[in-house]
């Protein structure tokens, strides 16, 4: 769309169609800067000598044993006079905010994950991407950017890598070169190592929502808009089937999380994730969790069993975090079997694409059904697509919010009833765009009606429409 209108711009523009576009100049670096920036790598690197050393010293000389048990200020105290004996017998003493500073980040060693804590206590960042020892990325609103955090070498990154998954009972080496875990406060963390991570160790981490976002706050942050959100809200209560897709990143099981504070807390909910993130404000919730399989290859768990052992847990509705594989059709089978109202989320970029991949992963399964069977079952199963997207300005948005109406042939029949119309970007290269009914009534509006939940919020004509 966009490209669209960068398009039409050009043609309207007086310039020849082919411009030779000027290359930006190199800015010429003065010889002062040159010197700042390399008295600056020194002291860096000075500073990370200094602090493998105190590190390895307060290893050898703190009872680890009883860390956990010092209360933190002690701990704080000790290291403190630890680290000023050391720095004195070095030759190098130290005061003031330098001091404090390095006290600080020697907590962090050595109660928790090194650099990354003060990140995690950021609470702008929401991701956390480390690629390899020097490079440390953070997403904030939405935006990627490089962080001046870094470890010291490859050793130290892989030891805080093996913290956070001894921490959970895990490993990873070179025969398991990966793993997902979780920190303390439930933050998602995938971690690989060499031979697979090519150059050295990554890790990722999403942060755990403190505060998760309401749809409230989706809707003040423009995520949507008021009658969207008051469909969403109506389709939940009169207990549609939804199935939300979006890209990686895109506010997936943030949406599913918003949405499930709308089930009455008269329900008995079941949530499956292969790692839980989903924070449901019920007091009836039964959350499980995947399993991988031990060293010897036995014992995992997968959604697809869980799923399954679901169905005779006497649910009311079926959350699964993330339909990935062959659980996908043990999800359609309960949502035609009277688990109404079940939610799930795919990796998929159009609602339509969220079709193909329910149907790419039912065949996953190994039953060789028919293209038609697989599709009428989908047909009848999912009553919603809410496709959700990350923007080039890092804001995410409901895209498009389409009823599944039915079959035609062997085709699934499916309507827009939201869409977000991208009308191009502001100086400050935000998009723009509004939500617009596409005018269409949903099949569902008399069961909506029939169900008793409030609708009148929820403008689908467009003449009525505040978008
Ligand atoms: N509408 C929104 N506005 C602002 N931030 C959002 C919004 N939706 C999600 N986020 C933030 O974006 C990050 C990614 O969200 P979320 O985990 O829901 O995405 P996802 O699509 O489930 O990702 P994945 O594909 O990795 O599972 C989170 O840190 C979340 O807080
Ligand atoms: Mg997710």
């Amino acid at each position: 769309m966009f490209r669209e209108f960068k398009a039409r711009k050009a043609t309207r523009s007086p310039q020849p169609a082919l411009t030779v576009v000027k290359e930006e100049e190199t800015p010429t670096v003065s010889q002062e800067e040159l010197a700042r920036r390399e008295s600056e790598r020194k002291r860096e690197a000075e500073h990370l000598e200094i602090k493998a050393f105190l590190h390895n010293r307060l290893l050898d000389q703190l009872n680890l044993a009883m860390i956990d048990k010092i209360e933190e200020e002690r701990l704080r105290g000790e290291i403190g006079k630890l680290v000023m004996e050391a720095l004195q017998e070095q030759g190098r003493p130290m005061r003031g905010e330098d001091l404090k500073t390095l006290v600080n980040e020697l907590m962090h060693e050595v109660l928790g994950l090194g650099p990354l804590e003060p990140l995690l206590e950021d609470a702008t960042v929401n991701d956390i991407l480390v690629n390899g020892h020097r490079n440390v990325y953070v997403e904030r609103g939405g935006v990627l950017e490089r962080v001046p955090a870094r470890f010291r070498d490859e050793r130290h990154l892989l030891r805080i890598i093996d913290k956070i998954v001894s921490r959970v009972g895990r490993r990873i080496d070179e025969s398991q070169p990966w793993v997902d875990a979780r920190l303390e406060d439930g933050s998602r963390v995938n971690a690989i190592v060499r031979p697979c991570a090519i150059d050295g160790p990554s890790l990722s981490i999403r942060k755990f929502a403190k505060d998760p976002l309401t749809l409230e706050k989706l809707l003040a942050s423009g995520s949507l808009n008021t009658s969207a959100a008051a469909l969403l809200r109506a389709l939940v209560m009169a207990r549609m089937n939804i199935l939300i897709s979006g890209g990686t990143g895109s506010g997936k099981t943030t949406m599913l999380n918003a949405l499930s504070s709308f089930i009455s807390s008269r329900e008995r909910i079941v949530t499956i994730e292969d790692a839980a993130e989903l924070q449901l404000q019920q007091d009836h919730v039964l959350r499980m969790e995947t399993r991988p399989a031990s060293p010897n290859g036995t014992g995992a768990v997968h959604q697809r069993d869980l799923v399954r052992n679901a169905l005779r847990m006497r649910p009311d509705r079926i959350i699964v975090g993330e339909v990935r594989g062959p659980e996908a059709f043990d999800m359609l089978q309960a949502m035609n079997t009277g688990h109404d109202g079940s939610m799930t989320t795919v990796h998929a970029n159009s609602t339509r694409d969220a079709l193909s991949r329910v149907e790419q992963m039912v065949q996953m399964g190994g039953m060789e059904l028919p293209h038609a069977v697989i599709r009428a079952t989908i047909a009848s199963a999912i009553h919603f697509v809410v496709q959700l997207s990350r923007l080039s300005d890092g804001s995410r948005r409901v895209m498009a919010i389409s009823e599944i109406t039915g079959m035609e042939g062997d085709i699934v029949t499916m309507q827009d009833i939201f869409v977000y119309r991208r009308l191009g970007k502001d100086e400050e290269g935000r998009i723009l765009g509004r939500f617009t009914p596409t005018g269409i009534r949903p099949r569902c509006y008399d069961s909506l009606v029939a169900a008793g939940v409030d609708v009148s919020e929820f403008q689908f004509t467009q003449d009525r429409s505040n978008a």
